[in-house]
């Protein structure tokens, strides 16, 4: 290996990527260093807690699906202060994603574009993990179907997750919106959703019957929709026992980006998608009248832009792209300031 590969080796946001979740997966397995974690980035206050149904959270400050695939550090996202932790997007049988290089970190932009395609362990793996967790934040578990499962197949690969993953998740949420799997987003279309829905909220009656207990059920949208899209998805929703949406995944869009990286194809997050993704928040928070609760994702980067997402409509924030460029003081640092402008 030559040196500029070794530098492009090191660098390359994938490996380091995975480079932190093995290291956060090693510290996460000794009680003095997670003490030595809380103690650094932990920070709590009541004035923070949400409820949402049977859920209650320490802070709205949620960790998005897509850092944590297979659920390995949970108790390190547990320790900087998350109030909830969505690992996933998990399929039911383990897959490689696509080709690399597949992640991008755009740095002027403070944005990433991402095509990774659901690379996962599958759903047993993330089911063992995480039944070594002693959790003290809801966990959910972002579910997709398999690369090889057809479109019109799809609503069993969903079912197979929430059946196969029941006793270890707070919460489910069905991602019918990464940008990276073929054909995906067409399961927000009418054709698709609303068997889609019903396929997964029957099997979480079933079990509810069978274990007692109940788990919601979140359903995460695109921020690409035509706005008789979003109305088609609403609908089904409010027909539904779906318990919240999720707005919003990536983008396919390109607006405001540079040459150099209009042509890279994948999903784009990060402050690019901050407007974008308001404007779906909005729209839906319009639709749904307030009938179902929101979860506003994409492009925070401050306690400003949570409380924007708020006024939208947001009940509880989660965060991707932010945590990649300020690290795991970022989640301290946002709830502190959040705080602060309550307080004013
Ligand atoms: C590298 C990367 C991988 C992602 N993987 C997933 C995923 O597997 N499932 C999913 O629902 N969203 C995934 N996302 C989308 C995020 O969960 C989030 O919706 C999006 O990045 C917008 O938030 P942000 O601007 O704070 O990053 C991924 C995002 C990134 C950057």
């Amino acid at each position: 290996m030559n040196v500029t590969q070794l530098i492009l080796h090191r660098f390359d946001p994938e490996r380091i990527h995975d480079q932190s979740v093995h290291f956060g997966s090693f510290i996460g397995k000794f009680k003095s260093l997670r003490w030595l974690l809380e103690k650094t980035f932990g920070f709590e206050n009541d004035k923070l807690q949400v409820s949402l149904g049977n859920l209650d959270f320490p802070n709205p400050i949620g960790l998005a699906a897509g850092f944590d695939k297979n659920g390995e550090i949970v108790p390190v996202l547990q320790a900087i202060g998350f109030g909830f932790i969505e690992v996933g997007t998990v399929t039911p049988m383990a897959q490689p994603g696509n080709p690399k290089p597949r992640l991008f970190r755009l740095k002027t932009e403070k944005a990433v574009i991402n095509r990774m395609g659901f690379n996962n362990n599958g759903v047993d793996s993330l089911v063992r993990s995480l039944a070594k967790v002693s959790k003290r934040v809801p966990v959910g578990i972002n579910l997709g179907k398999n690369k090889s499962t057809e479109i019109s197949k799809a609503a069993m690969d969903y079912v197979i997750g929430i059946e196969k993953a029941w006793e270890v998740a707070d919460y489910f949420t069905v991602n019918v919106s990464s940008p990276n799997t073929a054909d995906l987003r067409e399961l927000q279309g009418e054709e698709f959703l609303k068997p889609l829905i019903d396929a997964v909220v029957e099997k979480r009656e079933q079990l509810k019957i069978k274990t007692g207990q109940y788990k919601q059920i979140w359903l995460k949208i695109a921020p690409d929709l035509e706005n008789s899209e979003l109305e088609v998805i609403c609908k089904a929703i409010l027909e539904s026992n779906i318990d919240a949406l999720v707005i919003s995944n990536t983008t396919t869009g390109r607006r405001q980006l540079s040459e150099k990286w209009k042509s890279e194809p994948g999903g784009l997050s990060g402050k690019p998608l901050f407007e974008l993704s308001n404007n779906v928040l909005e729209q839906a928070g319009k639709l749904l009248k307030g009938n179902i609760p929101l979860i506003g994702v994409g492009g925070i980067s401050s306690a400003e832009d949570v409380k924007t997402k708020m006024s939208l409509g947001a009940s509880l924030v989660q965060i991707y792209t932010s945590l990649i460029f300020e690290g795991p003081g970022f989640v301290k640092a946002l709830k502190k300031d959040l705080l602060n402008t309550q307080h004013n």
